[in-house]
């Protein structure tokens, strides 16, 4: 069963079975009919944050799960439960045509429900958890049914507890976001702010959104074109103390300030430094405009894009002393 329809990075890999089920009631009976097979499942999204350095012997399961519905609302919010499978931009689309504030920062974002809440999506100033109230999730081991509330979660930055200590035993089925029905925007983010005002457009839902899908197509490429998943790896968290000791030696270092006397470093501006961004290695590059997002340049396998990976982490590391990680689920 070819994956090339299931991986944003185009990598052209096969997998021994692939399973798509449209209800939690089809995944339960799955599960108990296939338990000796459990081991070797992989739940995967719209595989916009994958990369593949082999074929896969297990079976690759994918969700059909669709449907929005109002599952509560006041005069303050209005409360959404989405089926996993849903597009993630459809349904920020869906929001701002409603006009329900606060998933307008996540437009354009590639990728399905149930993975927003796997990775906590996050940009511009916004992260999905702010918008998540419920996950619904059944148990590989049990067929169990269970709803974790967002504390549950356990979310932080591209992280939940179902990356950690769930990683591979829960499927996300249905997820509910809180959305606000008054106006609520996040425009401190870079030059969210600068843009508007060029752009001498109001402020409304729809501007916003149109703005973000501006300012992502300029800075990031499109997977139908050119094969990546987004931002290869995570933005560095190091300590303040070291982060003073390196601003001597690189005065225009960029940081984001974070929680417990770190700071936070965009990955990209360290690889840029190296000398990475535009360049290739075999068919993996960096690409041109932004050195965060890696691209498959035609015909490159999992392996190569893995190699460049490793080289940018081991100049990353000589010239700074900060080891960036994979963002990328690599398999
Ligand atoms: N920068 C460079 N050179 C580069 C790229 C970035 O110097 O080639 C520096 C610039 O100083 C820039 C700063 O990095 O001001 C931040 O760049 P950008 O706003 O593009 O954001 P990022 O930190 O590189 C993160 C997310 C993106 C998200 C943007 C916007 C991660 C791993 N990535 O990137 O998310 O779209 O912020 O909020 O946190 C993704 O996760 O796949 C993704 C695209």
């Amino acid at each position: 069963y070819s994956l090339l329809p299931y991986n944003t990075f185009g990598i052209n890999v096969q997998a021994a079975r692939f399973v798509e089920y449209v209800s939690v009631d089809e995944l339960v009976a799955f599960l108990s009919a296939n338990e000796k097979e459990r081991s070797s499942f992989l739940q995967i999204g719209g595989g916009s944050n994958l990369l593949f350095t082999s074929d896969y012997s297990g079976t690759i399961l994918h969700s059909a799960i669709k449907g929005y519905e109002i599952t509560g609302q006041t005069k303050d919010y209005v409360e959404v439960c989405v089926g996993a499978s849903e597009v993630w931009d459809d349904f920020v689309s869906y929001a701002v045509s409603c006009g329900w504030y606060g998933a307008e920062n996540l437009s354009l974002i590639p990728g399905e429900v149930g993975a927003s809440a796997v990775q906590n999506i996050g940009a511009y100033g916004v992260e999905v958890k702010d918008l998540i109230r419920l996950v619904d999730a059944v148990c590989i081991e049990t067929g169990d049914v269970r709803r974790f509330s967002a504390e549950e979660c356990q979310y932080a930055y591209r992280s939940s507890v179902f990356k950690k200590e769930l990683k591979n035993k829960y499927i996300v089925t249905h997820v509910t976001y809180r959305l606000s029905k008054h106006p609520l925007y996040r425009l401190d983010y870079g030059n969210i702010r600068t843009e508007l005002e060029k752009e001498k457009c109001e402020l409304t839902l729809d501007n916003i959104r149109r703005l973000i899908i501006k300012i992502r197509e300029a800075k990031l490429p499109d997977p139908k074109r050119i094969g990546n998943a987004g931002s290869f790896f995570m933005n560095p968290f190091i300590e303040k103390s070291q982060y003073e000791v390196l601003l001597k030696a690189y005065p225009d270092m960029p940081c984001y300030p974070a929680a417990d006397g770190l700071v936070k470093i965009p990955a990209g501006w360290l690889i840029e430094r190296c000398g990475w961004k535009g360049k290739s290695l075999g068919r993996a590059g960096v690409y041109e405009k932004q050195a965060l997002v890696l691209v498959n340049r035609g015909g490159a396998t999992g392996e190569e894009v893995v190699r460049l990976a490793k080289e940018i982490i081991r100049s990353v590391e000589e010239k700074f002393g900060i080891t960036i990680k994979p963002e990328v689920n690599i398999i």
